[in-house]
């Protein structure tokens, strides 16, 4: 028995509608103008869809809210609550359980887990844009990865859940934003698309460690680990050659594994087929993870930490993973960095620089030119008599980053104008550098965003 359960068998389900109903639903929403709660959150619509604050019926004035088992009469004659929450996010309408009877452990065990939280806006705004010819939103909740991907343009899109309560939502969401040609399944992991093969696989599972409250779209084993292992380890059966996987997982690191080590792991024997890139939104000291994100008691708490102690767990990592299966034999591609915000454009461009193979062997030949994002700082500065330049450089694409110029490379901007090719900056170069230094030192600016290989 989990904590609120013996309360909660009255959890509304809304009831799938006609094309009809959600069509007129959709325009309603569209009409009144219901905003990201982000945005607005004192907005009227928001107070009512997302912090249940009755309002009365009259003024809402859309019977389809009550028939559609969105909203309830409340205490009040005249009056009606919501019995789900409703968001708009990314342009989309989102239909999930109630944050607030989630967090008072009011909801189900199988709440539908709201789309509003900090990792599933981080996942939706990193999934790609492009659309891929069949697509599956694995854990999908309430389908918020699956209905981006069906607006991309996706030809097939699948999104399962273990919760039968979950599937429902995710069909409900679908047809509620008129992208009905989502199949929804029910099956633990991969269960109900056992033989199928997808271009891309969206997956935001559990990731939290087993204390505290349990529902089932948070926990998954002691440290978390459990549920993103299975899929790791079953991705290369349904992941198609030149394929890519997109998540968002929260990982703990310990003194032999980084987040991108554990991921190769838990590919297997095919890992070496997939590269791997890691976007840190949020690294966290280990033990103060769980207490942080729950809140929880002194017991719990020293629970953890002797977790913590026990598998020797150093960070705690928020990230968005994006792997991509590479259908030719080179060596496979790891490369992680923190990032603040991890839009796909940025994602998508970050990956194309890194999977360049050509880089290296193009260098001498092809011209170095500024990127358009690069700015410059230099400053100089006296030091025992001698006057000591300092070149700090910086660039807003694909991420924002800075490094310093090591000092033998300090005249190197002025002589990258899009003339000269790498073999020819070195030469020019007024302090003749360590060759192996040059070369490895204008990749990674090439391969980060701060210099132009141009030809
Ligand atoms: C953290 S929620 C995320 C939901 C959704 N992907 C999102 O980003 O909003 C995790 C989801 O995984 C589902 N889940 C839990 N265990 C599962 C399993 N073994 N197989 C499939 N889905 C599972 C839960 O029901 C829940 O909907």
């Amino acid at each position: 028995m989990f904590p609120g359960c013996a309360t909660l068998n009255h959890a509304m389900t809304p009831r799938i509608g006609t094309p009809e109903e959600f069509h007129e639903l959709r325009e309603w929403l569209d009409k009144v103008g219901l905003p990201d709660e982000r945005e607005q959150p004192d907005h009227p619509l928001v107070r009512f869809f997302s912090r249940s604050q009755p309002r009365p019926r009259s003024e809402l004035g859309q019977p389809l809210l009550e028939d559609l088992g969105l909203a309830v009469p409340a205490d009040t004659e005249g009056w009606i609550r919501p019995s789900v929450d409703l968001y708009r996010m990314a342009g989309l309408y989102l239909v999930s359980d109630s944050f607030a009877s989630i967090q008072a452990g009011m909801a189900p065990f199988d709440a539908v887990f709201p789309p509003s939280a900090f990792g599933t806006r981080l996942f939706m705004r990193s999934l790609p844009k492009e659309p891929a010819p069949t697509a599956l939103d694995l854990c999908a909740g309430a389908a918020p990865a699956a209905l981006i991907l069906a607006r991309a343009g996706a030809r097939e899109v699948t999104a399962t859940d273990l919760s039968h309560r979950a599937a429902h939502f995710a069909t409900f969401n679908a047809r509620l934003n008129g992208l009905p040609r989502i199949e929804s399944l029910q099956g633990d992991t991969f269960e109900a698309v056992r033989g199928r093969k997808f271009h891309l696989i969206a997956a935001q599972p559990p990731f939290i460690p087993d204390f505290g409250q349990k529902y089932m779209f948070l926990n998954s084993g002691e440290i978390g680990h459990t549920i993103p292992q299975r899929i790791l380890s079953e991705l290369p059966e349904y992941l198609e050659p030149g394929g890519s996987f997109h998540a968002v997982l929260s990982l703990f690191e310990d003194a032999s594994a980084t987040v991108s080590g554990r991921i190769r792991g838990w590919l297997g024997e095919a890992g070496d087929r997939f590269d791997i890139f890691v976007f840190e939104r949020l690294r966290r000291n280990a033990r103060d993870a769980f207490s942080m994100e729950q809140g929880e008691k002194e017991e719990t708490a020293a629970a953890w930490q002797e977790v913590c102690e026990r598998r020797g767990l150093t960070d705690s990592v928020l990230s968005v993973i994006v792997l991509q299966r590479h259908a030719s034999t080179r060596p496979a591609i790891t490369a992680s960095r923190h990032v603040d915000a991890p839009d796909w454009e940025r994602i998508r461009d970050y990956i194309a620089l890194h999977q360049d193979t050509g880089i290296a062997a193009r260098l001498r030949e092809g011209k170095l030119a500024d990127a358009p994002s690069l700015s410059v700082l230099s400053s100089s500065r006296h030091e025992d008599g001698r006057e000591i330049e300092t070149v700090e450089l910086y660039t807003s694409h694909p991420f924002p980053d800075r490094r310093a110029l090591p000092a033998e490379l300090s005249g190197l901007l002025p002589l990258c104008d899009g003339t000269r090719s790498g073999a020819e900056v070195l030469a020019a170069l007024p302090q003749r550098p360590e060759e192996a230094l040059f070369w490895r030192e204008v990749e990674s600016l090439v391969r980060e965003g701060f210099l132009e290989l141009r030809g």
